[in-house]
């Protein structure tokens, strides 16, 4: 029976362009996912967007001397336009300022309240008397008082990844102004009470995880052992999602508090936008549905411990007759780094390479190829271009492209444009369709476990085997003394390649599709992306979809057709000229 999968995408804040190690460490790994699971006939709902609020896009607006709304509104559309580029295909790529999303989390903060996990609560927060104005989270910078890191962030500590309240910096400054002439003074604020539900999250976290990873178990479980404190959700700011209550004017919701929301929130709008409005149950309160949530690191205690949290305290929403809560996080698959000179992938440090840069030069299936060949699941990776230049030409075009190009062109050429009729076959060929062939459960176990880099690793090792067939075979000299013996070899390549195809796939999607045209078969094997206009009413605007129906994809072995009419191949991948390396590290000078 197919199994409902949500799968959620770390909302990214649109305060810049992405780069290389954002699409390695939470984008690419779920759309892998989300099509390995379309294509073994799984009910995907994959939804993120872009996260609007908050002070990462008003520090950035200040730094430009523009509104906030013009900040998101421009990344948001690169967004958009990176995602359809390198294939995405989120269900629903939004944002969180939408009129939908508003109303969502202002009733969940209701429900919240209502249900006794909020209380109120005066408390000191810093304020600037020079800029005449609190500083919450990002407006200011100190020492980590945990780890001593001396450029952590009023929210968040990039060096140990602790969550942090501005007034626990050690020597703390404003990251507008530098004043540190700071005051303490006092604001009322709602707090979720996380005390109150410490219970409830050790349950959770201590039931049935044997298949999260150890670092992602190990940091949530030590976070609710080490004593939770009640965090506070609302903030002094005015780009946000106001307080839906009376006498809390100049108050919005704290960007993590909502921005989480946006997971079922969105469920709810793509339900909403193919008019079936309630279509959303089905993956958020059938106990039956997995919800998976992709990740980078920073974002580890958010979605293990903050938003379960938030899932608790709700209980249930919009629904009358639910048997069961919402769902809590099924798996939360979240990555380390990937690394660029020796650091994070950082303009200042002439260590940027942003993504629309890279996919205006390079296809988009060999970046894919490349993070996933590099990704970051167990620990820091380091990308470089010698590195890319390197999997590039050796791997993704010396084992995969290569076998494919090879054969189909012979094929093409000598067998008058058709799969060739095969004789039967010996031991040899037997064992490689076999071989192949288990890659359906080899590499699929590892698809469905997350472990994106040791399927393809997997997958590669089997165009290894083919590589190793093709030359023992050599079905350019047979042809020349026993055309059937030929014929035999290069059906079984195709097959293989075939095969191969499908099991590439989720990794390979463009490509797979060219393959799939080449091999002289019809139709798409996946649906179609678009972008939806903006409405004004809802402010829903110029946001990303993805169209399943007419997908003709299933994980399922070839049964390549002898005498199929192929398509004029064309070389997969272009192998690039090491002057390539080079080049892009001038460009980062200069
Ligand atoms: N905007 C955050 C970031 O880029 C991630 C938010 S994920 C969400 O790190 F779930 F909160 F939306
Ligand atoms: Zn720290």
């Amino acid at each position: 029976m197919a199994q409902k999968i949500l799968i959620g995408v770390a909302w990214p804040y649109a305060n810049g362009y992405q780069h290389l190690g954002h699409l390695a460490g939470a984008y690419l790994p779920p759309d892998t996912f989300a099509r390995y699971q379309r294509l073994v006939g799984n009910d995907v709902l994959m939804v993120s967007g872009s996260d609007a609020h908050g002070t990462p896009i008003t520090v950035r607006a200040d730094q430009e001397g523009v509104p906030p709304r013009e900040i998101f509104e421009r990344y948001h559309q690169t967004f958009l336009d990176t995602y359809q580029q390198i294939g995405l295909t989120f269900d629903l790529f939004t944002h969180t300022d939408t009129e939908n999303h508003h109303r969502v989390s202002q009733d969940i903060f209701l429900k919240i309240l209502q249900n006794g996990y909020l209380y109120s609560e005066i408390q000191e927060q810093l304020y600037s008397p020079q800029e005449g104005r609190f500083l919450p989270d990002r407006y200011v910078e100190g020492i980590c008082p945990h780890c001593g890191y001396p450029e952590a962030r009023g929210d968040q500590c990039d060096n140990c990844g602790k969550l942090l309240e501005p007034t626990e910096l050690i020597e703390p400054r404003s990251k507008a102004s530098g004043d540190t002439a700071l005051e303490l003074r006092k604001t009322e604020h709602f707090f979720l009470d996380l005390p109150k539900l410490s219970g409830d999250l050790e349950d959770y976290l201590y039931d049935d995880k044997e298949h999260w990873r150890p670092n992602v178990l190990n940091f949530a479980r030590n976070y609710v052992q080490s004593g939770l404190r009640g965090r506070p959700i609302t903030r002094d700011i005015d780009w946000g999602i106001p307080l839906p209550l009376p006498g809390y004017e100049g108050k919005c919701l704290y960007v993590w508090f909502e921005a989480v929301i946006g997971y079922f929130s969105a469920s709810i709008e793509w339900s909403k936008n193919r008019g079936t409005p309630d279509a959303w149950h089905e993956w958020w309160y059938n106990p039956e549905a997995r919800t998976y949530y992709f990740i980078g690191k920073d974002n580890i205690p958010f979605h293990t411990v903050i938003w379960p949290a938030e899932l608790l305290a709700i209980g249930q929403l919009y629904c009358d007759d639910c048997e069961a809560d919402l769902n809590l996080p099924y798996d939360v698959p979240a990555n380390e780094y990937l690394n660029f000179r020796g650091g994070k992938f950082s303009k200042s440090r002439g260590a940027a390479v942003d993504v629309p840069y890279f996919l205006s030069k390079y296809d988009p299936d060999p970046l894919r190829f490349y993070l996933t060949a590099t990704a970051p699941e167990t620990r820091d990776t380091e990308f470089s271009w010698e590195d890319f230049v390197e999997r590039n030409n050796n791997e993704l075009v010396a084992t995969w492209g290569n076998l494919a190009n090879r054969m189909l062109s012979f094929a093409y050429k000598r067998f008058d444009g058709r799969v060739p009729e095969p004789g039967d076959l010996d031991e040899a060929d037997r064992e490689l369709l076999a071989k192949v062939e288990s890659g359906f459960e080899t590499v699929g176990a590892l698809y469905a476990a997350c472990k994106f880099r040791a399927a393809l690793n997997e997958a590669l090792a089997l165009a290894r085997e083919a590589n190793g067939y093709l030359d023992r075979k050599a079905p350019w000299f047979q042809i020349k003394e026993d055309k059937a013996a030929a014929a035999t070899t290069v059906y079984v390549i195709l097959r293989v390649v075939d095969n191969l195809k499908t099991i590439l796939a989720p990794i390979l999607p463009h490509t797979a599709q060219q393959l799939h045209e080449y091999l002289g078969y019809e139709g798409q094997l996946f649906g179609t992306q678009h972008v939806v206009e903006y409405q004004e009413e809802t402010r829903s605007h110029a946001a990303l979809t993805y169209n399943h129906s007419g997908a003709i994809g299933t994980w399922t072995v070839s049964e390549l057709p002898p005498g199929q009419a192929l398509r004029p191949p064309a070389p997969l991948f272009k192998k690039l000229d090491e002057n390539v390396i080079e080049e892009e590290y001038a460009r980062l000078e200069g």
